[in-house]
């Protein structure tokens, strides 16, 4: 549930500070990222050091840094994150929170969120029970914050009652409790096929046409997909990535030509095809049986077009089906892009050119335009490929729900 899920896991300076450590750990296990917020304060109980290398991520605590003046942009971080865990949230935190007390970076994060907040708060227990921090943790559930209620037991004074932090693993069931209750289900009922990844096609035994898909797109657009209900046919060419979601089918292939056989009986029953597969357009007329040699003079190999999957079922398309087409381009691209959807009788087109830097083969980002029939573009900034996945799904449903 947690996985490309974005969270500021904002530290304050308690005890409990040593705990967020093994909460990172669960975190990015669950395929989440973390970008940790310190308090000043909290840097004497955990070292940054520590927090960072978990995360994977520099540790936040000025407002800018004093080396070069880069400035730590609490507006960006607070649009960035899917929630914001507070954890621990000692008594003067949650205070400031409350009020709106804005003299730190992890409190103007948190003032600048639009994401879900969810607070473990830690403390003595007369701390706890004093009636400014009951009220303020009642302010805090009145703005909509989620309290992960602290635990009873031995505390660090000695004393013994509540006040301990929220164990990691629970903090972890409370966000995925939040986001299974949360989850966006409209593709629920609908069928989608997906193709993704590269075709490999035969010369010899040991040599193939291939290219340099990693495949990354099309599985990011299958799993947002089955996400959000849908049940989805994921025909794949040859990859090195895992599945691991109950309403994805996938169907591995090699050439261009068994992509299009897997295709072709799916297709009369899906909703909407996403063809974001990398498929060869040529491929050897005839495939030797035994190793090529070497022999003293130059090599032709006779190359045949392959199927063009995508042409074929926009042009077998019902009326109530969507056909998305990719179109990886490296120069004229939004024209290159119109013709192809036209030439093949998409719904819509995602377009990525290599001349943008992080975007199409092999990395983790992509940076899109959509076009669709009625020749609009919509840019889209660079993103992670999961939330490029996103984007794309929300477009296609608004089209689906235009028909
Ligand atoms: N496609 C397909 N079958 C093929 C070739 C391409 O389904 N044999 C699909 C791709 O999955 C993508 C779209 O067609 O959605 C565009 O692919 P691209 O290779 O960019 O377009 P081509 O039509 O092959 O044009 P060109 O290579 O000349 O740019």
């Amino acid at each position: 549930m947690l996985k490309g899920k974005k969270f500021i896991l904002g530290v304050s300076g308690g005890i409990a500070a040593y705990k967020t450590a093994h909460l990172i750990r669960l975190l990015v296990k669950q395929g989440a990222e973390v970008q940790v917020i310190m308090t000043k304060l909290a840097k004497e109980f955990i070292t940054p050091l520590t927090l960072a290398t978990l995360s994977k991520r520099p540790i936040l605590v000025d407002f800018f840094n004093p080396e070069n003046g880069d400035w730590n942009s609490h507006v960006d971080n607070g649009l960035w994150a899917d929630a914001m865990i507070v954890a621990p949230a000692t008594a003067n935190t949650m205070g400031k929170m409350a009020n709106g007390v804005a003299d730190n970076l992890l409190i103007t994060t948190y003032l600048s969120a639009r994401c879900p907040v969810f607070i473990a708060p830690t403390m003595d227990l007369d701390m706890y029970q004093h009636p400014s921090t009951v009220r303020n943790m009642e302010t805090l559930r009145s703005y909509g914050n989620y309290m992960i209620e602290p635990n009873s037991g031995e505390l660090a004074s000695g004393l013994v009652g509540k006040g301990r932090m929220a164990e990691p693993e629970e903090i972890v069931d409370s966000l995925n409790a939040y986001f299974t209750a949360n989850q966006k289900s409209d593709f629920e009922g609908k069928s989608v096929l997906v193709t993704a990844g590269p075709t490999h096609e035969k010369i010899d035994p040991v040599r193939f046409i291939g290219n340099y898909s990693s495949g990354k797109m099309g599985y990011a657009i299958a799993h947002e997909f089955a996400q959000r209900g849908a049940i989805v046919t994921l025909v794949s060419g040859p990859t090195s990535l895992s599945v691991d979601h109950p309403n994805i089918n996938r169907v591995n292939v090699v050439s261009a030509s068994e992509m299009y056989n897997a295709c072709s009986p799916v297709f009369p029953n899906v909703d909407v095809a996403v063809m974001s597969a990398a498929v060869a357009d040529y491929t050897p007329v005839t495939k030797a049986q035994i190793k090529i040699k070497r022999v003293n003079k130059d090599l032709n190999i006779e190359l045949e077009s392959t199927v063009d999957i995508a042409k074929d079922l926009g042009h077998k398309k019902k009326d109530n089906q969507l056909v998305v087409g990719f179109a990886l381009e490296t120069n004229d691209a939004v024209n290159n892009a119109k013709k192809k959807l036209e030439s093949k009788q998409l719904d819509m087109i995602v377009l990525n050119t290599l001349e943008d830097d992080g975007a199409g083969f092999n990395v983790d980002t992509n940076k899109i335009s959509i076009v669709d029939k009625q020749n609009n573009t919509k840019d889209f900034a660079l993103k992670s490929k999961v939330e490029v996945a996103v984007d794309i799904v929300n477009e296609i449903q608004t089209l689906l729900n235009s028909k």
